[in-house]
């Protein structure tokens, strides 16, 4: 099979990660989560107490820091964790997957200097093909070529509920109310923002998978993926 690059895009809880780690297991594929790496920029920012309104200083913390993805190990993976997250060394898969850090991920996600750099990570990773790769503009902006590309929708109260669930199953007290806020933010914040804004790609195929669990979904990317191949 040749390999592809397929770049799955969509709003919080859509279902990208898993839905993309595991069409990449069944064609034997690389995963690679681009909003673990905007997660752990805003946590390293976090920790060092920089503003997220100070753009000069993000954008130098962005140019100084090393983030590595790799496939998740079981312990992680039994956790929820579809990649393993490392920041300048440091393993940080399970700090970055908080309301907190996914807020701050957001507003420095809308810095055009800082995804300049994460974007040329994400292409270098991504370099050859076979790959799948998740985020908000990966078949807009990182991937504009890729063969593939897939727009995956959910209802906003389905997603809502789903990121809700996740908290439960990690024994976190949240409100589902205050989880609907939060990712309402996040979308406003991601679909608005000037600077690679998360669109639709004008030839990504649409998939709402409210009513679909993660299996049929990926077996109906994994369908359109055998149908390029062909082309
Ligand atoms: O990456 P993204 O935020 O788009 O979503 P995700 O982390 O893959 O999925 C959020 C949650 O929804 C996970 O717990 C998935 O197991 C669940 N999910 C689901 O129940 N049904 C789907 N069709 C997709 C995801
Ligand atoms: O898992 P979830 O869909 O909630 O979020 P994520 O994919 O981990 O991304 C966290 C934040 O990073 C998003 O709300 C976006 O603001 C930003 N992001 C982005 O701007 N571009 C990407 N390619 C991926 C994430």
């Amino acid at each position: 099979m040749p390999d592809l690059t397929i770049a799955i895009d969509g709003p919080a809880g859509s279902g990208k990660s898993s839905v993309a780690r595991r069409v990449a297991q069944m064609l034997g594929y690389l995963y690679l989560d681009s909003g673990a790496m905007y997660r752990a920029l805003a946590l390293k920012a976090l920790h060092q107490n920089i503003g997220l309104e100070d753009e000069p200083a993000l954008v130098e913390l962005a140019k100084q820091t090393h983030i590595e993805l790799k496939p998740p190990t079981t312990d992680k993976e039994r956790a929820g964790a579809k990649n393993c997250v490392f920041l300048d060394g440091l393993e940080v898969t399970l700090a970055i997957r908080t309301e907190e850090v996914a807020q701050a991920a957001s507003r420095l996600a809308t810095i055009g200097a800082v995804r300049e750099v994460l974007v040329a990570e994400q292409q270098r990773a991504g370099v050859g093909g076979g790959v799948v790769m998740e985020g908000r503009d990966i078949g807009t902006v990182v991937f504009p070529n890729a063969e593939l590309k897939i727009f995956l929708e959910a209802a906003p109260e389905v997603r809502a509920e789903r990121r809700w669930k996740e908290h439960q199953e990690k024994g976190e007290r949240i409100a589902l109310d205050e989880v609907i806020v939060e990712i309402r933010e996040r979308d406003l914040r991601d679909r608005e923002r000037k600077v690679s804004p998360l669109v639709r790609a004008a030839d990504a195929v649409l998939v709402d998978n409210t009513a679909m669990d993660i299996e049929e979904t990926a077996r109906l990317v994994v369908m359109l993926a055998r149908e390029r191949e062909k082309q």
